[in-house]
């Protein structure tokens, strides 16, 4: 047990802390023989310094050595640098880094529609690539990817972190079982609250440019979740969108919240300078770019929308009544699977002004038989425990089944080809085939 390689699968779907388990177990002596990889990110904002970054350097340094840092705002580079606690160099040039750090592994934490670039010349130089969902964000991306990942022989790795809660390992589970046969249709709405859902209004997300509207940003984990659990592909899209509470819907507006003249009657007015790391990271830095990350929820250029519906089919016959609403009291999902023995239907609880006992409440029901309450495993962390079991995997190679193996670049295409069908679907006013939009 003293290699972290042979960490068995029983342990890495007991627990969420393998890697703390790996460090534990592995003699200080040995961690100098373990070859480290030569790892780089771009894109060193919230993400990149977190869950990428700090994180990284205090659990992984055994098996990762930081060779660069990349952001094109050199402020919130060096802010960044900083929080990760990493000596190495930083770069606002990103094919400078790649030449002068020579990274073999490359963490995109970068604005969604910014990622084909860094994804396409990072392997094009022989470097694997991690990258941060959604993918990318159009279809001409997605081909872009695609192309030069065949034409590279290289990896990607998109970090759908969802999959690897504990709950949503559970649910992949009993629907392997069979207990309620074949799937025909997914019921599943996903409620963001009145703080998570108006935080994407606030930043670049607000724009479809940007992160290709939270058909791609946030669904993206969605319909990566729903095709893993059938195991099939969308096929055809059909959707419609609204924007009710944000951008021109407000009732007033301004540039951002620090200056603003109507913060005292603005429920969505959020103080940035109470939190030393955003102030650190973007307010500090925002004379270089612009950003304002405690930007308005109701400026007049959000194009995204806060309310959205649709109906999708796939490959396996199956249907899914989906939908996504941005400015709910409370914050979770309801979601059941149909099958032809039966009924699969979960509550998930992430935030709510009630008391409730458990995360997620889950019940099968068979046809012509009795309702069975589902005990759901709790994960620890991010993501329901999916942050740190995804870090494992990546960086340990925890054993595992062949069902919980590292999504790929195909995967990372069909979720976001799912959203892209969808926002298509509402801009042309009917159903869009997967296969109109590019063929893989
Ligand atoms: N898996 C998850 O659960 C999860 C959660 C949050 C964010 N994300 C993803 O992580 C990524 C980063 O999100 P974030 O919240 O950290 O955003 P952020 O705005 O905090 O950070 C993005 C950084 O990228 C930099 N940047 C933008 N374009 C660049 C370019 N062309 N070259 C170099 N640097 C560039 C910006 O200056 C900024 O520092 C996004 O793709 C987002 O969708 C995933």
């Amino acid at each position: 047990m003293s290699d972290p390689n042979l960490l068995r699968r029983r342990e890495f779907v007991k627990t969420a802390g393998t890697a703390a388990v790996a460090a534990a177990v592995l003699p200080s002596a040995l961690r100098a023989d373990v070859r480290r990889r030569r790892y780089a990110i771009v894109g060193t904002g919230h993400r990149g310094t977190g869950m990428w970054g700090a994180d990284l350097a205090k659990r992984y340094s055994d098996v990762l050595e930081f060779v660069g840092l990349c952001d094109a705002n050199p402020k919130r580079l060096a802010a960044g640098r900083d929080l990760i606690g990493a000596e190495c160099p930083t770069y606002t040039g990103f094919d400078e880094m790649l030449e002068k750090a020579r990274p073999e592994l490359l963490m995109v934490t970068t604005v969604d529609s910014t990622h084909v670039e860094q994804i396409t010349r990072a392997l094009d130089r022989g470097v694997d690539v991690i990258t941060e969902k959604p993918m990318v964000t159009d279809e001409r991306q997605v081909k872009a990817v695609l192309d030069a990942e065949r034409r590279n022989n290289r990896k990607i790795v998109v970090t759908f972190n969802y999959r690897y809660a504990p709950k949503h390992q559970k649910i992949k589970e009993l629907l392997m079982s069979g207990e309620i046969g074949r799937v025909t249709s997914v019921d599943f709405s996903w409620y963001l609250d009145v703080q998570h859902g108006a935080d994407y209004f606030r930043r670049w997300h607000r724009l479809k440019s940007r992160g290709g509207s939270l058909w791609v940003h946030k669904a993206t984990h969605h319909f990566d979740l729903v095709n893993w659990w059938l195991g099939a592909d969308p096929v055809e899209v059909a959707a419609y969108g609204e924007l009710n509470v944000y951008g021109k819907a407000g009732p007033f507006r301004h540039t951002h919240c620090r200056p603003c003249p109507h913060k005292a009657k603005c429920p969505f007015y959020f103080d940035l300078t109470k939190n030393e790391r955003l102030m650190k990271l973007y307010a500090r830095a925002e004379d270089v770019d612009g950003y304002h990350r405690d930007g308005c929820v109701f400026r007049e250029d959000v194009d995204i929308y806060d309310t959205m519906s649709a109906v999708v089919k796939y490959s396996d016959g199956a249907q899914m009544t989906y939908s996504l609403n941005a400015a709910m009291p409370f914050e979770g999902y309801r979601l059941a699977f149909n099958g032809t023995k039966g009924r699969l239907e979960v509550r998930d609880y992430e935030r709510q002004p009630w008391p409730e006992t458990e995360d997620s409440e889950a019940y099968l029901t068979k046809s012509f038989g009795k309702r069975e309450k589902i005990e759901m495993p709790h994960g620890e962390g991010g993501h329901g425990g999916g942050d740190n079991r995804l870090r494992d995997l990546l960086f340990r190679n925890a054993s595992v089944p062949d069902y919980m193996r590292l999504p790929d670049a195909r995967a990372g295409a069909m979720s976001v080809l799912t959203g892209v069908a969808a926002r298509t679907s509402i801009e042309k006013r009917r159903p869009v085939k997967i296969s109109e939009l590019v063929t893989l």
